[in-house]
């Protein structure tokens, strides 16, 4: 036990384990992008708490299912086209991920690696409007899963205009690199 922690401590000091691939803890805040490779665009705070209990779809009505962002940890049959891949064979919710037998949750970084990480293929999608396929590194995967959803809350909701960052508020979403 005396030698994991300090083993854990080491590698934590060395940074290797700083970035967590998988959990089962829900996360009330976290800073994304912390490791941004942009001169310009730099963390970007994250409130998964109220994200996952308040009532955050677009319209306000309603609080969102896990899956709108951990769109793998569903089962096959429930996947919306264009989404295919699944790796939950239950749907992801704070009862389903406290079954001492669930999975860990996978962070969306495991999956849509920072371009020019070729240590994994890289996800991709094929969109009926699009000539070629789009590569979803991380910095295509949270824009569209962020961006699409402020756009249509401030379109419904004019009065979110300013509190919301909308897809083109790079900053103040991202806090300015340096
Ligand atoms: C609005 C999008 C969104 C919703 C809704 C959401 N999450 Fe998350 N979740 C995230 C993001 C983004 C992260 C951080 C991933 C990272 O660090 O790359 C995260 C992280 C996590 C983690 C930690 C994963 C890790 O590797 O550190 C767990 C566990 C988790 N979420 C579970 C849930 C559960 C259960 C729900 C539903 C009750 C939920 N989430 C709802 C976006 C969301
Ligand atoms: C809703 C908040 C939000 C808005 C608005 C936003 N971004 Fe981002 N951006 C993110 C997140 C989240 C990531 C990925 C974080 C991660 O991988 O940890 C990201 C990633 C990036 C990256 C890649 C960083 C790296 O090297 O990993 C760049 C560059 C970037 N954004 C630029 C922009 C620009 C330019 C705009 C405006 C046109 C913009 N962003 C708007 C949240 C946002
Ligand atoms: C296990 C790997 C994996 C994880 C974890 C993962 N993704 Fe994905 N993502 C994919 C793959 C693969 C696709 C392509 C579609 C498919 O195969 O379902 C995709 C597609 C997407 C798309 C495009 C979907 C659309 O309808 O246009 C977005 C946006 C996205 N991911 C965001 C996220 C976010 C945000 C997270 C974390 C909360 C995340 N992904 C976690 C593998 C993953
Ligand atoms: C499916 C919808 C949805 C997704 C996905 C989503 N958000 Fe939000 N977000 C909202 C709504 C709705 C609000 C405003 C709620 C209100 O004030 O009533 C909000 C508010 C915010 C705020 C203002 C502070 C706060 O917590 O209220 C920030 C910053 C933010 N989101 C960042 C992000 C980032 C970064 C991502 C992607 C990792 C993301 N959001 C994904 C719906 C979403």
């Amino acid at each position: 036990m005396k030698y994991t922690i300090i083993l854990l401590l080491a590698l934590v000091s060395l940074g290797l384990v700083a970035q967590e691939k998988e959990s089962k803890t829900q996360p009330k805040e976290v800073t994304l992008s912390k490791d941004s490779q942009s001169d310009k665009y730099g963390d970007v705070p994250f409130n998964h708490e109220n994200h996952s209990i308040k009532k955050y779809s677009p319209d306000g009505q309603a609080v969102l299912s896990c899956v709108e962002c951990h769109h793998t940890d569903q089962p096959p049959a429930s996947l919306k086209p264009p989404l295919k891949t699944s790796e939950r064979a239950v749907l992801l919710t704070t009862e389903s991920l406290a079954a001492a037998d669930a999975k860990p949750v996978k962070s969306c970084r495991a999956c849509h690696l920072q371009a020019g990480d070729d240590s994994a293929p890289m996800p991709a999608i094929q969109y009926p409007d699009k000539p070629a396929p789009t590569k979803l590194n991380n910095e295509v995967a949270y824009h569209l899963n962020c961006n699409i959803c402020h756009d249509k809350a401030i379109a419904a909701r004019p009065a979110l205009k300013g509190k919301v960052p909308g897809s083109n508020d790079c900053i103040p979403c991202h806090k300015p690199a340096g």
